[in-house]
């Protein structure tokens, strides 16, 4: 017997793989790996096989045919209804537009003998009253109203193409390998370790549980017996209220956890009230008790609920395909998972989605403008027609992904620039709280309001300045590279960080959760002639170089270049070993082994 499910990685498809493979049979399981999945584990995969695919877009015709689908169980969906709240558009493609996908497939293959379609409770809503399968739709959050989506999508294929389907409307359901982004495995992780549980609203609202492996066994018995076309209620009579809930699970545990009221969902219902008589004809019954469902759904969180689906946070990246995206990629991979971002960070709507789909912990901004073809310095913003390029990359794709990531309440690290400020008379060090005084560039310009506008988000985003990137690759971006290949250079003391050491305290300060604005540079001042002394001291003992004045050099530019000192009193309060800026680009130099950075065409002047 060939069968596909589909969710397959999710709590209940996993729990019916492995069910259905104890049985014998042959297991397709087709899941897109959601940030709330993990692939069953399977020692012997003679019987089974796993495609990681969404249904949005796979080619679901051709797994039907390779593996000659008989059966099929529809469990793939987005699942949890807070986060359907904040963007349904995502649940209604993957919970709608892939059951559409998935219809039409199967119609075409037109071999599948049945198709078993899990659907919820909810798309009654509220209901009190013991309701049977002829109740009125009546959804009221998004999450619902994509499963009555898709329920409706089910029921038009078998009245017009004669699918022999069955829909499964189930209440809730508990036990191993639940997300805990759901009640009971929330709770239990929180209560393990003493920490305070959050309820919504005041906690009366009430909900019947009913364990996994006799879901599992309600939907085999609605694929062998079920009549076609029909719909069955899976409901259970343990009804608690979310309080109650939280009462149990504390004595049960011992846990010296406390309850804490936050606000309530845009709305909840109260009660899902259904009647399954019509499942138990089929020769259905719950045979796990509560106490027995409970006690196996503990004993598994307490060995595998903190580790069991990912133990490395995800981070999704912007801008990682450049020259200190890949480094900081490098440095963060070892901590965490790193997603690449695929949507343009100026696209609001893409980014939406890809932040749904992807539901990262953290986000990493390493976008930005500073060159473009025929110029590889910020000269190139100064073109005509370039201004709209420079605010679009520097200033809102920046704008775009702080918002997104304050409005959900995680947090991101903006890589800025601390090349807004200019030593005047008055002023020759800037701190964090400074605002920007060097107007000399379209660049700095624009980078300035960007800082500025990260500051409106000191809870959410890590605003990292950085000045003039050193580091001991050979890259044209290095500034060593740079100044080594200029005919002539304008020496200035400045502030710079030597990226070896700042990006792994990026990382550091990001996986530590920490926000605000922090000049990310070694401490002190270098000038371009003191590297360049170093650089012939410990790379190459014939190089010579001319210096010109900051007027002569402003004939060849299309712009100014910001000079300053950024204080480093904030960062080094967390991190005291960082090392002043001479000697860490002595450090690097030497690291290189005397071979960097020899001289290579790099155009113009930076
Ligand atoms: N858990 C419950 O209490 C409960 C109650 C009633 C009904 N249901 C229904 O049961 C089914 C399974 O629920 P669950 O709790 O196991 O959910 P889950 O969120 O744990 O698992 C769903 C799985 O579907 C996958 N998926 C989502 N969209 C997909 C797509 N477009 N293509 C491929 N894979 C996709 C996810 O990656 C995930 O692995 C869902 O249809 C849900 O609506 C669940």
């Amino acid at each position: 017997m060939s069968i596909l499910v589909t969710g397959g990685c999710g709590f209940i498809g996993s729990n019916l793989v492995y069910h259905l493979l104890s049985k014998g049979a042959h297991v397709v399981n087709l899941d897109c790996m959601s940030y709330n999945s993990r692939t069953p584990d399977i020692p012997d995969e003679s019987e089974y096989v796993f495609i990681q695919k969404n249904l949005r877009d796979a080619d679901i015709l051709k797994i039907l045919i390779d593996h000659n689908i008989q059966y099929v169980y529809h469990l793939a969906a987005q699942t949890h209804v807070d986060l359907s709240f904040r963007n349904s558009v995502h649940f209604s493609r993957d919970n709608v537009v892939g059951t559409h996908n998935l219809l039409e497939a199967v119609c075409k293959y037109g071999k599948c003998k049945r198709f078993v379609h899990m659907s919820t409770d909810e798309v009654y809503g509220q209901v009190f009253d013991n309701v049977s399968e002829t109740a009125i739709m009546n959804p009221t959050n998004p999450y619902a109203a994509t499963k009555c989506g898709a329920e409706m999508l089910v029921r038009a294929y078998g009245h017009s193409y004669g699918l022999q389907y069955v829909i499964a409307r189930g209440n809730n359901v508990y036990g191993p390998r639940q997300y805990p982004d759901k009640l009971i495995p929330i709770f239990l992780n929180k209560m393990f370790k003493g920490e305070p549980c959050e309820i919504h609203g005041d906690g009366n609202a009430q909900r019947h549980f009913v364990f996994v492996m006799d879901v599992c066994e309600a939907l085999e018995a609605m694929m062998s017996s079920g009549t076609p076309g029909e719909v069955y209620n899976i409901a259970s009579p343990d009804e608690f209220s979310v309080n109650q809930i939280f009462d149990i699970l504390k004595m049960v545990t011992g846990s010296t956890s406390e309850k804490v009221n936050v606000s309530d969902r845009p709305y909840n219902d109260q009660r899902y009230h259904i009647d399954c008589s019509k499942l138990i004809e089929l020769g259905w019954a719950p045979k796990v008790t509560w106490k027995n469902g409970l006690t196996e759904t503990i004993t598994w969180y307490r060995e595998h609920g903190a580790t069991y689906w990912h133990s490395k946070p995800r981070w999704l990246m912007y801008g990682a395909r450049g020259w200190i995206g890949q480094k900081y990629c490098s440095i963060a991979a070892e901590h965490v998972e790193l997603i690449h971002g695929k949507a343009r960070a100026n696209c609001p709507e893409a980014i939406r989605a890809e932040m749904d789909a992807v539901c990262a912990e953290h986000v990493v901004c390493i976008i930005g403008r500073t060159h473009g073809p025929g110029c590889g310095t910020i000269d190139w913003l100064e073109q005509p027609g370039h201004l709209r390029y420079n605010v679009r990359d520097n200033l809102f794709a920046p704008f775009v992904l702080a918002t997104e990531c304050h409005r959900r309440g995680i947090k991101m690290t903006y890589m800025g620039t601390g090349c807004i400020f200019k030593f005047t008379d008055e002023q020759k060090i800037f701190t964090e709280e400074d605002l920007p005084n060097f107007f000399g560039s379209s660049y700095s310009i624009v980078k300035g309001f960007t800082d500025q506008m990260m500051k409106l988000y000191p809870d959410t985003v890590l605003n990292c300045r950085i000045r003039m990137p050193i580091s001991s690759d050979r890259s044209p971006r290095n500034f060593i590279t740079k100044i080594t290949t200029y005919e002539k250079i304008c020496s200035m003391p400045n502030s710079m960080t030597v990226l070896e050491e700042i990006l792994p305290i990026m990382v550091d300060m990001a996986l530590n959760e920490r926000t605000g604005t922090y000049n990310m540079t070694n401490p002190g001042l270098i000038s371009h002639n003191e590297i360049l002394e170093m650089y012939r001291e410990i790379v190459d003992p014939d190089f010579t170089w001319k210096n010109f004045s900051q007027e002569e050099q402003l004939k060849i530019l299309a712009a100014d270049r910001s000079n300053n000192e950024l204080t480093t009193d904030k960062l080094q309060t967390l991190y005291p070993r960082l090392r002043p800026i001479r000697q860490a680009v002595r450090e690097t130099l030497l690291s290189s082994g005397g071979t960097q950075c020899q001289r290579s065409k790099v155009p113009k002047h930076s």
